[in-house]
């Protein structure tokens, strides 16, 4: 299978859905590519999900490349998505252009995410100008999360809904090749997935999209705690872990672990010089404490 890319994601607007899942490493993004992702996003929510942070704007352009590249390392198929973190595209348009430059060069990204509708469009542009392939993000952007006042769903008003329409519009007229609705109403995820021709990818967006997006450890079960309303879990791989990891120190504490299976040998011959040696050692020891 040939590594996906930016336009064949494109081409899929009203298509077979497009399936997404968040990756931070190798191992995750090697899983991700085996179960069939067409698009693995390397998400600033890697400073909550795996950096432990209570939100995601202390994340940096240098962690965003870091996680970039392992997770490059083992997604031979789906297309690799980098996100952009808050205030590398917010300053100018030349700082905004480099750190893109940055996900692709440095970290292997065959695209960048940002999120925000029409306020972002020269930097939009300019990357797009560099030759590099853009998401966007629209509703709930957790970057917002000091502005909107916490993580509110949004477009809940028909004014609300209408400029956030316009947006999407923009987007897609600038040339964004797809766009991650997050936290809006289903109707309005619908509407906006109808009115442009680039796809949509929906997280707690309703069913209409034209895809899917989760975060890998919300799917498979891999932290505690209190989950969004959209979230399905598919499999509770923390309590597995758990099991497995009890399992594992209990054999140690028994000395059931390591078996003669899971040990390295000597030939016999070499073995019992090396017994002789210690028992000698030992005789050694005993004649000096009585000696004293
Ligand atoms: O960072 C992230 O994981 C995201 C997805 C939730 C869309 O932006």
């Amino acid at each position: 299978m040939a590594k996906i890319t930016a336009p064949a994601i494109l081409a899929r607007k009203g298509g077979d859905k497009i399936r997404m899942v968040t990756a931070y490493d190798a191992p995750s993004a090697r899983i991700a590519d085996r179960a069939g992702a067409d698009i693995i996003l390397v998400g600033d929510s890697v400073g909550n999900v795996v950096l432990g942070r209570g939100d995601t704007l202390t994340v940096t352009v240098d962690e965003m490349v870091h996680h970039t590249a392992a997770v490059m390392t083992a997604a031979p198929n789906a297309l690799v998505v980098g996100d952009m973190p808050w205030l590398s595209y917010h300053t100018s348009v030349e700082e905004t252009v480099h750190n893109a430059g940055r996900l692709v060069r440095d970290g292997g990204a065959g695209a960048v995410k940002l999120e925000g509708g029409r306020k972002r469009l020269p930097m939009i542009r300019a990357i797009l100008d560099a030759e590099i392939p853009v998401m966007g993000h629209l509703g709930l952007t957790p970057q917002s999360v000091r502005a909107m006042g916490g993580y509110k769903v949004q477009g809940k008003t028909a004014a609300l809904a209408h400029e956030l329409i316009s947006d999407a519009v923009a987007l897609a007229e600038a040339g964004v090749f797809s766009i991650v609705l997050e936290g809006v109403p289903d109707v309005l995820a619908e509407y906006v997935t109808r009115e442009v021709d680039v796809p949509t990818i929906g997280i707690g967006a309703g069913r209409d999209c034209d895809g899917q997006v989760l975060v890998f450890h919300d799917v498979l079960g891999l932290h505690d705690g209190r989950l969004p309303k959209f979230v399905r879990q598919y499999a509770r791989l923390a309590d597995v872990a758990a099991e497995a990891l009890e399992a594992f120190f209990a054999d140690v504490q028994s000395g059931a672990f390591p078996s003669d299976e899971e040990t390295y040998h000597m030939p016999e011959e070499s073995a019992q010089i090396l017994r002789d040696l210690n028992l000698r050692a030992d005789h050694l020891m005993a004649d000096e404490v009585m000696e004293r």
